[in-house]
């Protein structure tokens, strides 16, 4: 008889830990009347050198998540749950000392609003020196030779000049490159970017979107960047992950979620968007409704009541994230219907073609 295992195994990759992991990841809020469960059983992962976009409405989730990663929530009114890896290590199990080595030395956040991020007292130069006096054993003229090449590579015009100047001196995108420039001050290898480029004109947007990709790709930086803008997550991502309620609802290539969105809320943020992503000539349409109340989570899929395709089972069971064979994973108890939502009109049209699937 043959022994199988004398037979050598084939030979295949060994499986590589993703860079970065959030495994079923709860935030629940406990301060008010009742918790606000703001982020529900979230799974990512983020390889080296990866850029994943994380997209949805406003109060979805998303900031509370990247807080949740720095272990930024408050943390007596807050109950986390899950596990976060980053870099080989347990966020939750780390210490004070190594808490503060891993914010800014292992990932670093950068903001929409970089007033909030810089201190108005001090120049943006010497906010950069001592943030990495902080990390590092160098001297302060060393510290400050590295804030002028941080400030270069960021692309700061004049930027020797430039280091002595103070946050309100500078223009939003000028701030928005010394707030780079100050993320990457300790070399992390995660950048959490929240809606970095929202409060900027388009133009300045634009630059930053492509100053992020090449740092990326320069650096290899891991980045996750939480925008509303499905235009700005296409430019700039990798993969996309659909938010909605605090749960994943769709995630995959940002090619699969832009050209074969399975999801319902997908499909809406993009027919949503003004330049036509889906149909040509469909008209501009909002998702008329609004999010649940996190404080009082329906039992079944938390987007039932928007959903033109809503059932029962809709109601009352949560649906699980399921491979798609177009590509991306979607958690959607209807998803072998949904196509009909990309054609039709949101609610109306879509209403007959639906009623001998119910
Ligand atoms: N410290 C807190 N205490 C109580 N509730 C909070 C706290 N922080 C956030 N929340 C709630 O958690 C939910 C998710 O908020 P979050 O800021 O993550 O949304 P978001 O997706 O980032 O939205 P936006 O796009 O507007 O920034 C919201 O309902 C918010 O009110
Ligand atoms: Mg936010």
């Amino acid at each position: 008889m043959n022994d199988i295992s004398a037979i050598p195994a084939p030979v295949t990759q060994p499986p590589t830990e993703p860079y970065l992991r959030l495994s079923n990841l709860d935030v629940t809020f406990l301060a008010g009347r009742a918790p606000v469960h703001a982020v529900n059983g979230v799974d990512l992962v983020v390889a080296e050198g990866e850029t994943l976009a994380l997209i949805g409405e406003s109060g979805s989730g998303k900031s509370v998540t990247l807080r949740a990663l720095m272990r930024l929530n408050p943390p007596r009114r807050t109950k986390v749950t899950g596990e976060i890896r980053v870099g080989g290590r347990d966020v939750m199990k780390l210490d004070a000392k190594a808490l503060s080595h891993f914010r800014g030395g292992e990932v670093a956040m950068i903001f929409q609003e970089p007033l909030l991020a810089l201190d108005p007292v001090f120049t943006v130069g010497q906010q950069i020196t001592e943030a990495i006096r902080r990390h590092e054993t160098i001297s302060r003229e060393d510290a400050r030779a590295r804030a002028l090449s941080l400030f270069e590579r960021v692309r700061i015009p004049s930027p020797q000049k430039r280091l002595d100047t103070y946050p309100h001196e500078m223009s939003g995108g000028m701030r928005q490159r010394a707030m780079i420039a100050l993320a990457l001050a300790c070399n992390p290898k995660v950048l959490l970017a929240d809606e970095p480029t929202t409060a900027l004109d388009a133009t300045v947007q634009i630059q930053i979107l492509l100053l992020l990709r090449e740092l990326q790709r320069e650096l290899g930086l891991s980045i996750i960047f939480v925008t509303h803008d499905l235009g700005a997550a296409v430019e700039i991502a990798d993969r996309i992950a659909v938010m909605y309620a605090g749960r994943i609802v769709e995630q995959g290539s940002a090619r699969d979620i832009i050209r074969n969105p399975r999801h319902p809320y997908t499909i809406g943020l993009l027919k949503s968007r003004a330049d036509g992503a889906m149909v040509k000539g469909t008209r501009l349409e909002a998702i008329p409704g609004s999010p649940p109340d996190l404080s009082r989570m329906p039992p079944g899929c938390a987007f039932a009541a928007r959903c033109p395709l809503a059932i029962e089972r809709c109601r009352e069971e949560v649906p699980p994230l399921v491979a798609q064979d177009t590509g991306t994973v979607a958690r959607c108890w209807r998803v072998e219907e949904t196509h009909v939502l990309r054609t039709g009109s949101w609610s109306n049209e879509a209403e007959p073609a639906l009623a001998s699937t119910r």
